[in-house]
């Protein structure tokens, strides 16, 4: 896989015509390593970098940079493999018609190891996405540092993690991930907002099967300690799971759909069919008489959102917790609601850092927030303790303090204790929060009350069991509803649940011209 500064091996000298030395090298820069190792990309059943390329962007609109570009390693026999675009293909293109830079490892060039020049390739584009304001698409499939190039690479990648965080809020950054994406390479996608994973064909983990074997004894493949299902449902790390790369290219094409390509702007407007006075009966009865009966949040935000726009996020894991995109009278929203089904949407640590990743992403790219609100407080236990629920659930509370963006709550069911505070109260500075007529606002279920304050009246009872059921009665009528919360305002109205769809979108165009600061500051201290 030998090309000298552009020439291919078997001319004997470059071509004297320069047109014709400019073709020649032109087509070499597009084989990468050559056709042999493009097969066995296929045959993995994986695409090539450009093949990506093409796939994910619109056609013809892709301008590729730094074509020419090659390793400038001499140690290990490197002077004679030097292979046009060292490894990654980078350029510019548009999606839907909007602009992107993008850059797209090459696997068959070095197993789409990252040298300092390949850096300074993904650099380039990083630099320059920031300046002019356009979303970054990273396409990984790498074996990591370039082995042959020791610090060299490894300054090529935190050029690559600083950039990334300096551009974080401020473009969007996504990335697919489509093969090997190990070590320290993992804290690039990790620093992007959103993730998303081929399932098994891709893997990031920090250190690989074999080193884990040697320091833990344990034996664990590739995929099982890092495979697309492992980071959609264990570890978060990722956003999404797809089945192959087209489908992974297609999913990052929707995604973009819904976002702003800065911070400056808002995210495009998608004109809709769907009515924005469309009221829906069955809503009225969605949620089950019975409050210790679940039922699936997922069918509310769908018949609530403009039809088929609902693209949840992170969907496999802490399912306590929804989160995702959706459109509102053709406007994009955020929404984060509780899950009955899972945990009785019980508020956790995965749930809350889950939730509050999200809410700071939409807060920081102009995203109003949906609150859809059923939650009968923190999970209890040692195991949530012990983690640092205290810690980690703060971060909810945090994100949802510090947004700015329209927030819009609908408390659909319980909205009980500390979560109902943390769950985008008008405590904490929604601006709209309404509630459906079955609400429960109140401290804690009405069973945990009567048997907290009336303790000893139940124990003196001649028949506690009547008296305690008697008291939970009591509560239950009197704060087992959300008119106490309106009584002072903490939500703006009671409505009927088919009507919500025309109510948020009222609001939600109230609310486009929103301008709200917070004190000046270097920056706040999250709890992480
Ligand atoms: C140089 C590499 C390479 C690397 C692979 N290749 N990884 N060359 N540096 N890191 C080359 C191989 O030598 C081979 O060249 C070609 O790419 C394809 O690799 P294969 O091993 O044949 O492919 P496959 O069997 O699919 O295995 C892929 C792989 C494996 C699992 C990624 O190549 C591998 O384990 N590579 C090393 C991974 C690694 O330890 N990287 C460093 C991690 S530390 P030929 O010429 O034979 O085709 C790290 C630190 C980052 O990345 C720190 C950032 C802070």
């Amino acid at each position: 896989m030998t090309i000298d500064s552009g020439t291919p091996k078997n001319a004997t000298s470059p071509s004297r015509d320069p047109l014709q030395r400019l073709r020649d090298m032109r087509e070499q820069s597009l084989v990468g390593g050559g056709e042999k190792r493009i097969a066995g990309q296929h045959a993995k059943g994986k695409m090539t970098a450009r093949e990506r390329i093409d796939f994910l962007v619109d056609e013809g609109s892709f301008t590729e940079l730094d074509r020419f570009v090659t390793h400038r390693c001499t140690d290990f026999g490197m002077e004679d493999q030097k292979i046009l675009g060292d490894g990654v293909v980078t350029g510019h293109a548009r999606i839907d018609g909007r602009p992107v830079y993008l850059f797209s490892q090459d696997f068959t060039v070095f197993g789409g190891s990252l040298s300092e020049t390949h850096a300074e390739k993904i650099c380039k584009i990083m630099d320059l996405a920031l300046k002019v304001g356009v979303p970054v698409i990273g396409l990984n499939d790498s074996g990591g540092a370039r082995i042959q190039e020791g610090v060299q690479s490894l300054g090529g990648y935190a050029e690559i993690f600083w950039r990334n965080t300096q551009a974080s809020g401020v473009i969007p950054q996504l990335s697919g991930i489509l093969g090997p994406c190990a070590g320290g390479a993992v804290y690039s996608p990790a620093l992007t907002d959103f993730v998303a994973m081929v399932e098994g064909n891709s893997y990031m983990h920090i250190t690989g099967p074999d080193v884990v074997k040697t320091v833990t004894h344990e034996e664990v493949t590739s995929e099982d300690l890092g495979g697309a299902s492992v980071h959609n449902s264990k570890s978060g790390v990722a956003h999404f799971a797809t089945s192959d790369d087209k489908s992974c290219l297609l999913l990052l094409r929707k995604l973009l759909s819904y976002l702003p390509l800065n911070n400056a702007e808002e995210p495009p407007f998608v004109e809709t069919d769907d009515p924005s006075d469309r009221e829906d009966e069955a809503l009225d009865s969605i949620v089950p008489a019975d409050p210790q009966k679940p039922y699936d949040m997922t069918k509310v935000i769908d018949r609530i959102v403009d039809e088929g726009s609902w693209m949840e996020v992170q969907e496999g894991w802490a399912r306590n917790m929804l989160i995702g995109f959706a459109r509102l009278g053709g406007r994009v929203v955020g929404i984060v609601a509780n899950q009955p089904a899972v945990l009785a949407g019980c508020l956790d640590i995965d749930a809350s850092e889950k939730g509050a990743r999200f809410i700071r992403f939409c807060d920081a790219f102009n995203i109003p927030i949906v609150t859809f609100e059923d939650v009968p407080g923190f999970l209890p236990g040692t195991v949530q303790e012990h983690m640092g629920i205290i810690r980690r659930g703060a971060k909810l509370l945090y994100a949802y303090c510090e947004a700015t963006v329209p927030l819009l709550t609908v408390i659909t069911r319980k909205a009980y204790g500390g979560a109902y505070d943390v769950m985008a109260s008008k405590h904490i500075r929604a601006d709209v929060n309404i509630a459906w007529p079955g609400a429960m606002v109140a401290v804690m279920g009405a069973a945990g009350a009567a048997k907290i304050i009336h303790r000893r009246e139940i124990q003196e009872s001649s028949d506690p069991a009547a008296t305690e059921k008697q008291r939970a009665d009591e509560y239950d009528a009197t704060f087992n509803n959300p008119y106490r919360a309106a009584a002072r305002g903490f939500v703006d109205d009671v409505i009927e649940a088919s009507k919500t769809r025309p109510y948020l979108i009222r609001s939600l165009e109230l609310l486009r011209t929103k301008n709200e600061n917070r004190p000046v500051r270097k920056h706040g201290n999250i709890p992480l």
